[in-house]
């Protein structure tokens, strides 16, 4: 598993990372065998947000009641979770007190005393970064939240808040999947008039991040599109599944470990936040974290998912 020390922390991270977003109906046993693999194959850091499961908090408190994490366990893992939705609505809500609510009750849920990273977790409209910057230095001098970051966030939106904030905003967590790649496939179709490709949805958010040492996190890296189901094994894209599965065999991988290191791949030096609750497929799409695609073979990935290189 490769890691890397992530920009603006002191915390070496993996890039391939286990997200918990659908573990509400999971036996404690089940997520602990979950868990257990991700900690196999060098996966350390689980992503988290207030809002997973069906009740506030639900994933998050679910993970503790099955890990029941000692203080030493707790210190070896990175555990990251989101504020800022609001389910009854849904609406979004940075305001300082919904910020440290939030905190509080997932340090409740996750039964910690901090948190590694916190995320923002959609753009709130109405975002006043002088209570976010408040709610940050408060969240850190108590020792609640060592990191911050946000996600599904634009250029502009980042730097709003780095003109108040602080901290160091550490990741932006952002969908990317070969199929649903606009962040990638924009710039390898700049400025072309008759190309919906060409049409920037983000304002340059990959560019933005490497330039700034924010590390993209890949949410949904298995799905379609918006949680329309996986493309890998889906009849709706068999020129996609017919490369991956030949680079598998070249590769002696399992077709996921493809999917995965088509992200890893990049020089962005991304992390991939796997959301499946299936222990061999993290086991499998781990060993996509070390793949080193050549140009010419993620060109093929790219293209075969159906972005044009002109
Ligand atoms: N920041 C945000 O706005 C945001 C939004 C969404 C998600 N996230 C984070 O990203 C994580 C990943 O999102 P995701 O769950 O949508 O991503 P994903 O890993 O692309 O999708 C996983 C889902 O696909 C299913 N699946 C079916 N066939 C599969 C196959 N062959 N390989 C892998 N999975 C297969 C899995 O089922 P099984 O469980 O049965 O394997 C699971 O339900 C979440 O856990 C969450 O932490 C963040």
């Amino acid at each position: 598993m490769k890691t890397f020390t992530l920009p603006g922390t002191d915390l070496v991270v993996p890039n391939v990372v286990l997200g918990l977003m659908r573990i509400a109906d999971k036996s404690d046993d089940e997520i602990r065998t979950l868990v257990g693999a991700a900690r196999d194959s060098g996966i350390a850091f689980l992503d988290h947000a207030d809002v997973y499961g069906t009740e506030l908090h639900e994933c998050e408190r679910r993970f503790a009641e099955a890990l029941r994490l000692t203080p030493a366990d707790r210190a070896e893992l990175v555990i990251q979770t989101k504020a800022g939705i609001v389910r009854s609505g849904p609406y979004f809500d940075f305001s300082y007190e919904h910020l440290i609510e939030s905190v509080d009750g997932s340090l409740a849920a996750l039964d910690t005393d901090y948190l590694d990273i916190l995320l923002l977790h959609r753009p709130d409209a109405l975002v006043e970064p002088e209570e976010v910057a408040r709610a940050f230095d408060d969240l850190s001098s108590a020792g609640k939240v060592r990191a911050f970051g946000v996600s599904n966030q634009t250029p502009g939106q980042i730097e709003l808040l780095r003109k108040y904030v602080q901290q160091p905003i550490v990741a932006n967590q952002l969908q990317l999947s070969i199929t649903h790649a606009p962040m990638i496939a924009q710039g390898v179709a700049a400025n072309m008039l008759a190309e919906d490709q060409s049409v920037s949805r983000d304002v340059g958010i990959i560019d933005y991040c490497r330039l700034h040492d924010i590390t993209i996190q890949a949410w949904s890296p298995f799905q379609a599109g918006f949680f329309t189901g996986v493309f890998l094994d889906s009849p709706e894209y068999p020129e996609l599944n017919a490369v991956i599965e030949r680079l598998a065999a070249e590769y002696d991988v399992p077709p996921i470990a493809i999917a995965t290191a088509w992200i890893t791949r990049h020089p962005a030096r991304m992390q991939v936040v796997l959301g499946t609750t299936t222990p061999d497929r993290v086991r499998a799409a781990a060993l996509g974290s070390e793949i080193p695609l050549t140009r010419a073979q993620w060109y093929e990935l790219f293209r075969a998912a159906g972005h044009i290189v002109p």
